[in-house]
């Protein structure tokens, strides 16, 4: 008996997970026994996104996000809602009116709200914190040429603060975004942060996904930002943790070579223990900053789940989190719970 990692954790940081319908649905025991024990927080892999929440103009489906909010409630988790605005898993209606031209920002602007009134309205009191902004940002510094962006200009980030704070003023609002360790993207998101700040638009924190490899980024980039965030005065969130294990460039792997299944004979221990070392080395730096570092989420309970399998390209078989495709604990879960004794 390994004990719970969450509990492990629970004078520092909570631990989440990104869950899905077949695992709020209850219809896998080995899953939601697992759940229970591992993670006091929840986020919905993709639930709320507005694709599925919010299909057509007139039609919303809260069946599965009822389903979440209810499943996460029943296990006393802190409860996250995932993304009102986001590039993508957004129907194209959205930008367009009936005829197919382009929205006028006003209209845009007010199907915008309508949107996060109704679905943050719907959970006002349940949904405990909200990635209102998902991926605004570019790598290189500067914003994402989105339609949001491009129809509304900037200015679409401070409305969806605002929207979604008066919808539930008491749920926590959060921008999120990945490769947040890279230093001009760091320093947008600073300034970003900061311009919400100058204009009181309330946000609670700041949401570090942390898609990693097993040796990029170094965890020293990684520790720049969570200070750099720490200071602007917002909670800082590790969210959508995983570690892709396969052969990357720098092991010869190219775009085009991506292989399937590299390790079609099982996951090699030299692997699987370099993936212990990694998320033993990212918590360390978690447990350093646990003052400022309010939740860690992982992206995903088992390797069947994780959308590594799908990326950079599909049918791949990759291991990237802490449960293998069979919901056996892997070595690094034992090591993360080991390193708090
Ligand atoms: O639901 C449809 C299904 O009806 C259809 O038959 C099937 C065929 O492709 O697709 C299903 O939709 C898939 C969806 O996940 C639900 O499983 C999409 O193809 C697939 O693209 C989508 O992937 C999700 C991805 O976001 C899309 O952008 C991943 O599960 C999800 O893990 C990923 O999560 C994002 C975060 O929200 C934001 N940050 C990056 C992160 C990783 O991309």
């Amino acid at each position: 008996n390994l004990g719970s990692l969450s509990k492990a954790y629970e004078k520092e940081f909570k631990v989440g997970v990104a869950l899905n319908t077949s695992q709020v649905s209850g219809e896998i025991p080995e899953a939601t026994s697992l759940i229970a024990k591992h993670f006091n927080s929840a986020t919905p892999e993709n639930l709320l996104k507005w694709e599925s929440v919010h299909p057509r103009e007139e039609e919303y489906n809260f069946d599965p996000a009822d389903q979440y909010v209810s499943f996460a409630e029943k296990n006393d988790m802190f409860i996250v809602g995932h993304t009102l605005v986001w590039h993508n898993q957004v129907p194209g209606w959205v930008f367009e009116d009936k005829k197919g031209n382009t929205l006028s920002s006003d209209r845009l602007l007010q199907r915008m709200k309508e949107h996060i009134s109704t679905v943050v309205g719907r959970y006002k009191g349940q949904i405990d914190g909200w990635d209102v902004v998902n991926e605004a940002v570019l790598d290189q510094g500067g914003m994402r040429g989105s339609p949001w962006y491009k129809i509304l200009g900037t200015d679409y980030i401070a409305k969806a603060f605002e929207y979604a704070h008066a919808a539930d003023s008491s749920a926590e609002l959060y921008y999120n975004d990945y490769n947040l360790w890279k230093t001009e993207k760091r320093q947008e998101v600073i300034r970003l942060v900061k311009q919400l700040q100058a204009k009181d638009i309330p946000i609670q924190g700041i949401g570090m996904q942390a898609h990693l490899g097993l040796r990029h980024p170094p965890v020293s980039k990684v520790e720049e930002s969570i200070e750099a965030f720490s200071k602007l005065g917002v909670k800082v969130m590790i969210t959508e943790l995983d570690i892709d294990v396969l052969p990357d460039e720098e092991e010869g792997a190219t775009a085009n070579s991506l292989e399937l299944n590299p390790y079609s004979e099982g996951l090699p221990d030299s692997v699987q223990q370099k993936l212990t070392e990694r998320y033993v080395e990212l918590f360390k730096l978690f447990k350093k900053h646990s003052t400022n570092i309010d939740r860690v989420t992982f992206w995903g309970l088992n390797d069947g789940q994780s959308w590594l399998n799908n990326f950079p390209v599909a049918g791949r078989t990759n291991y990237p989190l802490l449960f293998d495709r069979e919901y056996n604990p892997k070595p690094a879960l034992k090591a993360l719970i080991d390193l708090q004794h």
